[in-house]
């Protein structure tokens, strides 16, 4: 079973059948999506990207939002910088940070191949460091999180600064692989990134500068309006 596989990712959406319901009738990866997801594990990148339905997902909030500059951290190959950029429409412009030179290449040959090269940047690094390089050309009207989860509490803070009003933050894998509200952990790191990830969902929640929820989908994805 691949990381991938749905079946794996089903903390909130238990039942299999209505998942694969789901997937088919919706048909949540196309080919192109299949071929970056493909072509990135063939290039030997890990095959962590987001599920078929949380890229749909993403795709819908974007296009909800009508949201056109747009920033993700954590690149990998490239699959669900597609999806935000469906979302946003051939107006769109994606500032996309990814720390491994390799992933940044394998994204950037799936940009180049469907399309895509003149509406992205790819900011290869840590993001924390890179961030502010992009900083002049804000407000931006959406964040998408799926990176190291250490950085997601600082991410958000740099989302709230730089967010126009209304403005969405969307951060992936917020019910921490099934361990957000745990009170026991099988190791000091699965402990460590819940921390991390609880203290993500605690400043959308109650800094007073989100409205904000987690959409219960199988991984966890927090959503907030900036206020
Ligand atoms: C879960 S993957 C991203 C999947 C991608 N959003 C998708 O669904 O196609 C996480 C990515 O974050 C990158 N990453 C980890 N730490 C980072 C950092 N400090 N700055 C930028 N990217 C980082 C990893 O190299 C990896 O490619």
């Amino acid at each position: 079973m691949s990381k991938n596989d749905s079946r794996i990712k089903d903390f909130a959406a238990q039942n299999q059948s209505i998942q694969s319901y789901v997937e088919s009738t919706f048909q949540t990866e196309d080919p192109v999506l299949r071929e970056v997801r493909n072509r990135s594990i063939q290039n030997g990148l890990p095959d962590i990207q987001i599920a078929s339905t949380d890229a749909r997902h993403l795709e819908i909030l974007v296009r909800l939002s009508g949201a056109k500059k747009i920033v993700e951290i954590g690149t990998l190959g490239g699959y669900s910088g597609i999806c935000l950029l469906r979302g946003g429409g051939p107006e769109s412009f994606l500032h996309t940070f990814e720390l491994e030179k390799k992933n940044a290449a394998v994204a950037q040959e799936s940009f180049d191949q469907h399309g895509f090269t003149s509406q992205v940047k790819i900011h290869q690094g840590p993001a924390n460091e890179n961030l502010q390089s992009i900083e002049s050309e804000g407000p931006f009207d959406l964040v998408f999180i799926d990176a190291n989860k250490k950085g997601y509490p600082e991410y958000a803070r740099w989302a709230a600064e730089h967010l126009k009003k209304g403005g969405v933050l969307i951060g992936d894998n917020t019910f921490a692989f099934g361990k957000i509200n745990a009170d026991t952990f099988e190791s000091p790191l699965e402990e460590e990134i819940t921390l991390h990830l609880r203290e993500f969902n605690e400043y959308v929640a109650s800094s007073g500068l989100f409205r904000g929820t987690i959409l219960p989908t199988g991984e966890g994805l927090t959503v907030g309006i900036k206020l």
